[in-house]
């Protein structure tokens, strides 16, 4: 082929849309036998012409070809090669551009479905890591400085949040693709007595599309895909960059299997975590993405353009970075040997039972800002003596404020996670209930 004959052709990447592009077509013609458009002999026979298509495609035994440009052609070229002159009626009121909407709909749907399931057990690993790291303390950290103490599960339920979010993002996602456009033809609608709701609920589509001009345009739900995966991998990024700096010998808080780390040609004493790396990079071309498809759309007259052939790339890209890197992020999560000892370690350095002490004096009546106060210059001081602010004797501590008393020494890490009590804190005792509350979302859904 000519240069300038490539140039349109899509078949190299859109066959991946052939099994809705079947399922779509065999709806529609049964729909057209229906209506007595076309006859029920020739239903049959494009049935079961599209039947074998597709069991050729899935053998690898389809003759797939560049100058039928795109996938409809091909499968359509096809059926004519296998059943005659009758696989013409095949696309008896219906456009490419109603088609190729159908497609990518359906292909978004599905696409929104394995997502949620692939990032439910990424939640689940969380869970489990979670549940066998309830009683764990570590810093706590706001600017990357040590704050205050926080029990591991916490900090991992954090990402199980996010993901809640994401699942919620590629459900509205999936509800503004679950529109069925068949029936607006070429952007006007079509001239025949068709049945739009029987070919809707034929394919399992909520609602149909109720201006065709939209229908056929229309690629928000789409905008919406790339958004989601870009907010999520932006979740995975972050998981990644914890990863990576708690694997650092700076901190040593977690140790991650060997096969999620890599050796470097040079160095021999090295382990790098380059899967978490990779993540965090793929990050990027995500982002791209969406603002590739929301720059393809932002210049269409209505209604269907052919630039709109570009959303598809960046879509099976968009979705291939996305399950790879959450595939992988669930691997990685489970694999995770967490050094509580270290962490521990890190918690009791930092003066980190600061705000604890500042809480304190406020249980004995000073005013949080005074305590707030006194307590900046016993951290001074502790600092000055390389000691930490809850290591102090009552002698020093009664130095600053005789609202000191005995029990000053009660305060610990412990003390201070246990008294964060608060619903959506950091106490062990809630964590447990928001550990249960997540493995009930779970198990809600798909049974996991
Ligand atoms: N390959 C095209 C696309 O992806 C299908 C629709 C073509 N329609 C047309 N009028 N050329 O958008």
């Amino acid at each position: 082929m000519k240069p300038s004959d490539i140039y349109t052709v899509s078949i190299t990447y859109d066959w991946r849309l052939y099994r809705q592009d079947i399922a779509g077509s065999m709806a529609h013609v049964k729909m057209l036998g229906k209506q007595s458009i076309i006859s029920k002999d020739d239903v049959d026979a494009i049935c079961v012409g599209l039947s074998k298509i597709e069991n050729e495609i899935e053998n690898g035994t389809f003759p797939w070809r560049n100058d039928l440009e795109d996938i409809h052609m091909n499968i359509e070229g096809r059926l004519h090669t296998l059943i005659g002159p009758v696989a013409g009626k095949l696309h008896t009121a219906r456009s490419r551009n109603d088609q190729i909407a159908l497609d990518i709909r359906m292909y978004t749907k599905d696409m929104v479905l394995k997502v949620i399931e692939k990032i439910t057990l990424t939640q689940k690993a969380l869970v489990t890591q979670a549940q066998s790291h309830s009683d764990v303390i570590l810093p706590g950290y706001t600017h990357l400085q040590r704050a205050q103490p926080v029990v591991l599960a916490h900090h991992l339920l954090a990402y199980f949040e996010m993901f809640q979010r994401d699942i919620s993002r590629f459900e509205e996602c999936y509800n503004s693709a679950d529109v069925m456009p068949l029936g607006s033809g070429a952007l006007a609608g079509v001239p025949y007595d068709i049945d739009r709701d029987h070919v809707a609920n034929e394919l399992g589509f909520n609602q149909i599309s109720s201006n065709s001009m939209d229908a056929v345009s229309d690629r928000d739900f789409l905008i919406q895909y790339h958004a989601a995966a870009a907010i999520c991998m932006m979740h995975i990024s972050r998981l990644s960059e914890e990863l990576v700096l708690w694997s650092s010998q700076e901190f040593g808080f977690v140790a991650m299997a060997p096969e999620f780390r890599t050796g470097s040609s040079i160095m021999p004493q090295k382990q790098n975590p380059d899967f978490a790396e990779i993540a965090r990079g793929k990050t990027g071309r995500v982002y791209g993405y969406l603002m590739s498809i929301l720059t393809t759309l932002k210049g269409l007259p209505l209604t269907y353009n052919r630039d709109l052939q570009e959303d598809k790339e960046v879509f099976f890209d968009t979705v291939d970075s996305l399950f790879a890197t959450i595939d992988v992020t669930t691997l990685m999560i489970d694999s995770l040997k967490f050094n509580s000892t270290k962490m521990t370690e890190a918690a009791n350095f930092g003066n980190m039972l600061a705000t604890d002490l500042a809480d304190y004096l406020v249980s004995k009546g000073l005013p949080f800002r005074e305590a707030h106060h006194i307590i900046g210059k016993i951290s001074n001081y502790a600092n000055d003596k390389k000691k930490e602010v809850h290591n102090l004797t009552l002698k020093e501590y009664r130095q600053f404020s005789d609202l000191f008393e005995q029990d000053v020494s009660e305060i610990s890490l412990e003390s201070s996670v246990r008294a964060r009590n608060v619903i959506g804190g950091t106490s062990p005792k809630r964590v447990k209930k928001a550990l249960l509350t997540a493995k009930t979302i779970l198990e809600s859904r798909y049974g996991y």
